[in-house]
């Protein structure tokens, strides 16, 4: 096992549609997981469902948000856009120094599949503004839908990575290898606004033509990796 895999990351609202599925493949992948949620049982069940579909073969355990935030490495958050702000507010404390990974979508209903941004710009930004600059914030996955991600499938979309530092970027496109998908290393976090509006982009699409799970991809570029600055 390398270095990467001895991290462990907090997936707060790890029970949901998304987080489930982003915890179950990084679980598959060797890392060592954590589910969050304002209940711990709540968590502890989703942590065996995940530990169930892998067979037991890795380690998923179901606690707190905070507490997770508390134990983990890389923060990881999969909360409505109306409990983003509380959530973060619940686990900035054991934040600092660590990096908190941005899946949040602003999306306002009922209006989801028109673009809403926040104030700051986008959640990503808006999180950086909550959780101070001793925290490197990465917005990531935004237009991943869930459909696939629970279970072996490939997941026909790409993944843009905007963030606070090129460093910060590179950790995160190694968790998106991780769970099978591409990423792509698209600037800093003033750029997330794209990836976020971009996912009412894609659910319109997916009323217009009656798909569930409307996707991106980048062309024209070859995919590696890029060094850390
Ligand atoms: N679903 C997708 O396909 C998809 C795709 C890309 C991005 N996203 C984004 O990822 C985030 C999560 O989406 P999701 O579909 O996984 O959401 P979800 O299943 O509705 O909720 C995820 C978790 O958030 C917590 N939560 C829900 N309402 C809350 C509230 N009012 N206050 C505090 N916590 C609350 C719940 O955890 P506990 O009850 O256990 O605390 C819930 O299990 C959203 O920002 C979404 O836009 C979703």
């Amino acid at each position: 096992m390398n270095d990467t895999l001895m991290l462990t990351i907090a997936v707060l609202g790890g029970t949901g549609k998304e987080g489930k599925g982003l915890a179950f493949r990084w679980a598959k992948a060797g890392y060592r997981v954590l589910i969050g949620s304002r209940s711990p049982e709540k968590a502890v069940k989703a942590a065996s469902e995940i530990m169930e579909l892998l067979e037991g073969t890795s380690s998923v355990v179901g606690m707190a948000n905070p507490e997770a935030a508390e134990q983990a490495n890389i923060v990881v958050l999969t909360v409505p856009y109306a409990a983003h702000r509380s959530t973060l507010e619940s686990v900035k404390d054991s934040l600092k120094g660590k990096l908190l990974v941005d899946v949040t979508v602003p999306l306002v209903p009922p209006k989801v599949s028109k673009v809403q941004m926040p104030p700051a710009g986008s959640a990503a930004q808006e999180a950086r503004e909550i959780v101070g600059e001793d925290v490197e914030v990465v917005a990531a996955f935004q237009n991943v839908s869930y459909e696939h991600l629970l279970g072996e499938e490939d997941v026909a979309c790409d993944v843009l990575v905007t963030g606070t530092s090129k460093k910060a970027r590179g950790e995160v496109l190694r968790l998106v290898e991780a769970t099978g998908l591409t990423g792509w290393d698209a600037g800093p976090i003033e750029n997330s606004v794209v990836a976020e509006g971009l996912t009412s982009v894609l659910i319109y699409i997916n009323k217009q033509y009656g798909s569930t799970h409307a996707g991106i991809k980048i062309t024209g570029a070859r995919n590696q990796i890029p060094e850390s600055e």
